[in-house]
């Protein structure tokens, strides 16, 4: 149900929330306790009030650089992990080695009496100093990532931290220290690892790390007391297309799969022919997932093959089979491939798309040629004998689109161009927090224009007590909690998701009201399609007009495809589609649809990223929706596959401090919000009408 309520930007703005507040207040409050009942917690004193956020000074300094006239290529991608790396790899482990054994006391230092007891005081002393929660509230049980919202990153520079302080001689890899799950667990760890030397050939190689994964868990040891941690840079981001390559010929040399079985996914036509074929080179095929077999065939091009494959896919993987490929195209497999080919190095993964008047015969004869290893491609576009790969290239929006329009260059003249202004109205999904809130910012900004925002968070509506009100830092609000009488952690960290989330939402509406634009907020779930039509139709039939909308929901749960849940992977994949779907499909409802439909994609389905399967698979069939989307009475759907923003300190979205110091360390530059938001305005000013989708980041590694 809508709760919207506008916020003009006049005088009154305060009084008038005030007064909506007010009168929504039982509607809310109901809502706010079935939350808290879903997430198990009765409902705590009063904790919202208009509290600033955090000073974005907390964060290191960053660098603000000038856009690089010249693109740097990456350095050549180091030896990625192998599948048995992946599988032991820990549940956010996405962008990291794995396999090391447990820390050393190093040879160089001093011999160490460390007992249990010491090592746990110090591995809880360090936690407390990361979280800000008292040794004596650590259990040493307690699931970091749960309990306390210690996620990897943090968990790496906790484990890098000990380390240091303990004397570890960890060959510098801390991975397997970073990814224990507990204190107890940790302490474990170090004890082990001070009985047990360190293999000879324990390696420290740098995993690959994709480009500029937006939300992966890379993981990096703290640094040692006294080195500086490099300071992020942060810069505007560079236009990326997909286009096309030439590739070899593919071609598996004869007697290659004689004895070897293969397992084909789907029945039909395809499946009879190319099982003939195959028989025909000496090998088996088998319709049995529980067979053994050393590669597979998934050939059901019914729509949509994902989330529902994922299972089947994920059982074959865990074989580590030589061969894995999908007959395309399909929505999202490559996004899919592309994330199997970085956590499955081995297998020989990808999916093979052929132009629609292929025959049966050569659409079997192309997929048995693509067993070949002539490359690593996970994605081949085949077309009467030729093979073409996709590769990410610069390609600018020419002076216009690069310098702004305007002497100004706050985006009036882009919205202008757009054909926007005061009496417009855009629907931003998603848009009351995060990088969303930062481009409805500049969009109020520039033109004053009506804004609807839509996320599943209720709308905030209580005011916080004053102690809680004076807490900025997350370890300020923790203190605060503690003292107002919680003790459990998970309860606590629960907490100050709620105060967060309520003072991002408020701030987003109280800013877009000061910029001048009205602006009204509605709690749905995007996954209730109901809601969301009924949403689109009240904002249409309010207004009698609808503009255009940025579609930006989205939740990530990293894990590699070995240990992620068909449940999670199906949750992460249906946030972005499935909602994306349902606000594309209520714009056909009405008399007049908008003009343009922006969602919010990453390159993370670019370029595949170890840990988002889903993510990269969901933000590449928002691909295809925009895509079916466009063309109609000249309406633009237009993915954007952005790379990872700069937090801000008021809207961070899914990079949080601790993952810029983590991009920082690797050298990732990330895109500055400001010019994230222009961006926008600009690649929908001045980009091609045939442009569907488009990637920006900053970052310049992204092979
Ligand atoms: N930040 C980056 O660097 C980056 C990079 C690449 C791509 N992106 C993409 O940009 C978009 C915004 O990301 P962000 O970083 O700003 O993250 P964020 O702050 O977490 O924003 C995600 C938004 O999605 C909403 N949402 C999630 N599930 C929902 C549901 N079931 N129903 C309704 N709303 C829902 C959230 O609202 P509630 O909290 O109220 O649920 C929130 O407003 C995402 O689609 C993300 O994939 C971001």
């Amino acid at each position: 149900m809508s709760n919207g309520q506008y916020h003009n930007g006049d005088g009154g703005a305060d009084h008038l929330i005030a007064d909506f507040l007010r009168t929504s207040r039982e509607l809310i409050a109901a809502q706010r306790d079935v939350m808290l009942g879903y997430l198990g917690t009765a409902p705590a004193g009063s904790y919202l009030s208009p509290t600033p956020y955090p000073s974005p000074s907390a964060y290191p300094e960053p660098i603000y650089a000038e856009p690089q006239p010249a693109l740097v290529s990456a350095p050549a991608a180091s030896a990625a992990a192998g599948p048995e790396r992946a599988a032991g790899a820990g549940s956010e482990g996405a962008a990291g080695g794995v396999g090391a054994t447990g820390a050393t006391v190093g040879a160089e230092a001093p011999t160490q009496e460390l007992s249990e007891a010491s090592v746990l005081a110090a591995v809880l002393a360090v936690i407390a100093d990361r979280t800000g929660y008292p040794v004596d509230m650590i259990e040493p049980d307690l699931d970091l990532e749960a309990d306390l919202s210690v996620d990897s990153i943090k968990r790496a520079e906790i484990a890098g931290e000990l380390a240091t302080r303990l004397q570890l001689s960890t060959g510098g890899d801390i991975e397997e220290l970073a990814q224990a799950r507990t204190a107890a667990g940790i302490t474990a760890l170090i004890l082990a690892g001070l009985t047990e030397a360190a293999p000879a050939d324990a390696t420290t190689e740098e995993p690959e790390v994709p480009a500029a994964e937006p939300a992966a868990q890379l993981l990096q040891p703290a640094r040692p007391a006294g080195d500086a941690a490099p300071a992020p840079v942060i810069v505007a981001p560079k236009r990326l297309v997909h286009k096309e390559f030439e590739l070899a010929e593919a071609e598996v040399p004869s007697g290659e799969l004689k004895g070897r079985t293969f397992l084909l996914i789907g029945d039909g036509d395809l499946a009879i022919t190319l099982a003939k074929k195959l028989k025909a080179l000496g090998a088996k095929t088998t319709a049995k997932p529980a067979a053994a077999f050393d590669g597979a065939f998934f050939l059901s091009t019914e729509e949509p093959v994902l989330p529902d494959a994922f299972p089947t896919y994920q059982a074959i993987l865990k074989t580590n089979p030589r061969w894995l490929l999908a007959n395309g195209p399909g929505d999202g497999l490559r996004g899919f491939f592309r994330t199997v080919s970085r956590e499955y190095p081995d297998t020989i993964a990808r999916v093979v798309e052929h132009t629609p008047e292929t025959t049966l015969a050569d659409l079997a004869d192309g997929l048995i040629a693509e067993l070949s290893s002539v490359d690593r491609e996970p994605v081949v576009l085949r077309s009467a004998g030729t093979r073409r790969g996709l590769e990410l290239k610069e390609t600018g929006l020419g002076h216009l689109g690069s310098t702004g329009a305007g002497p100004a260059g706050d985006g009036a003249a882009e919205a202008a161009a757009i054909g926007l202004d005061r009496d417009s109205v855009v629907l931003l999904v998603g848009g009351a927090k995060g990088i969303t809130a930062r481009i409805a910012g500049t969009l109020a900004a520039a033109t004053r224009c009506r804004i609807e925002l839509l996320g599943r968070s209720p709308l905030p509506i209580e005011d916080e007590s004053p102690a809680v009100a004076a807490a900025t830092t997350e370890a300020e609000l923790r203190s605060a909690l503690i003292d107002s009488g919680l003790r459990a952690p998970a309860e606590i960290e629960r907490a100050i998701a709620k105060i967060r989330s309520a003072r991002e939402v408020r701030a987003t509406i109280l800013r877009l009201g000061e910029l001048g634009s009205p602006v009204r907020y509605h709690s749905v779930d995007v996954l209730d399609t109901e809601a969301v039509h009924h949403a689109v139709k009240e904002i249409h039939a309010d207004h009698g007009k609808l503009d255009g909308i940025v579609y930006a929901a989205g939740v990530i749960e990293d894990k590699l495809i070995a240990e992620k849940s068909p449940e999670s992977f199906a949750h992460v994949y249906r946030t972005k589609v499935d909602g994306a779907k349902a606000l594309l499909d209520a714009t056909n409802d009405l008399p007049e649809g908008p003009r343009f439909a922006v969602l919010f994609g990453s390159i993370a389905a670019a370029l595949g990223n170890r840990g988002q399967i889903d993510y990269a698979s969901a933000n590449d069939t928002l691909e295809q929706l925009g895509h079916r989307w466009s063309g109609v009475d000249g309406r633009r759907g237009l993915t954007i596959h952005w790379g990872p923003w700069a937090p801000t300190g008021t809207n961070d979205g899914m990079v949080t401090p601790e993952l810029m110091r983590s991009y920082a360390a690797r050298g990732i530059e990330l895109i500055d919000p400001e010019e994230g938001a222009l961006t926008l305005l600009r690649e929908l000013a001045w980009g091609p009408e045939s442009a569907t989708s488009v990637i920006y980041s900053a970052s310049g590694r992204w092979r």
